[in-house]
């Protein structure tokens, strides 16, 4: 059977989904010169995505957001860019260590689980949404609905791989 008649495999959505990741913090780095503010990485996890945003991102300031520290060891911000707990609670009160609204919300939450994504979605939204700014762009492994942002085109690896891409309106 052709994997075009077949369901594709975990890790044919896992290969889509790594891919439309890059492609989506390239096309947004490419896009970001002109709207200001720090990028936020929800999820360090092993540090990939935050060793990827500081390579196409260098002048940007970098946080990142995890419960516990787990990354490789050459992935790991200093203490002033890491900021500890429960993203629920952290990214709600994070406004005195990072006064500017976000050019970029990275947000790498995602279980896999349809249901757990969705009960996470209901509180993440809103919080991603008030920390982001006028033109900053959003991208997510959970779907968002979020007043005031617009949808942008997903790829076919996208779709398969359960990401998604978001704009602020306004400039
Ligand atoms: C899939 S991993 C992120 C992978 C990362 N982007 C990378 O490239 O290595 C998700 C991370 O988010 C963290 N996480 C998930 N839900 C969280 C929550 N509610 N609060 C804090 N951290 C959370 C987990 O501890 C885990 O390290």
């Amino acid at each position: 059977m052709s994997a075009a008649e077949r369901k594709a495999s975990r890790l044919e959505v896992f290969i889509a989904r790594m891919s439309a990741q890059k492609a989506f913090l390239d096309d947004v780095a490419g896009r970001l010169p002109g709207v200001p503010g720090p990028v936020l990485e929800l999820g360090l996890g092993n540090g990939r995505t935050f060793d990827h945003l500081r390579a196409v991102l260098p002048d940007r300031e970098i946080f990142v957001f995890d419960r516990a520290v787990t990354a490789h060891p050459a992935s790991i911000p200093d203490g002033e860019h890491i900021i500890i707990g429960e993203i629920r609670e952290t990214l709600a009160w994070c406004g005195h260590r990072i006064s500017e609204r976000a050019a970029l919300v990275h947000c790498d939450l995602g279980t896999g689980d349809a249901t757990a994504d969705l009960a996470k979605a209901a509180w993440l939204a809103p919080l991603i949404a008030e920390r982001t700014g006028a033109g900053g762009f959003v991208a997510s492994g959970i779907e968002l609905a979020m007043d005031g942002f617009d949808e942008l085109p997903r790829s076919d690896a996208a779709r398969l791989g359960r990401y998604w891409l978001y704009r602020r309106r306004g400039s």
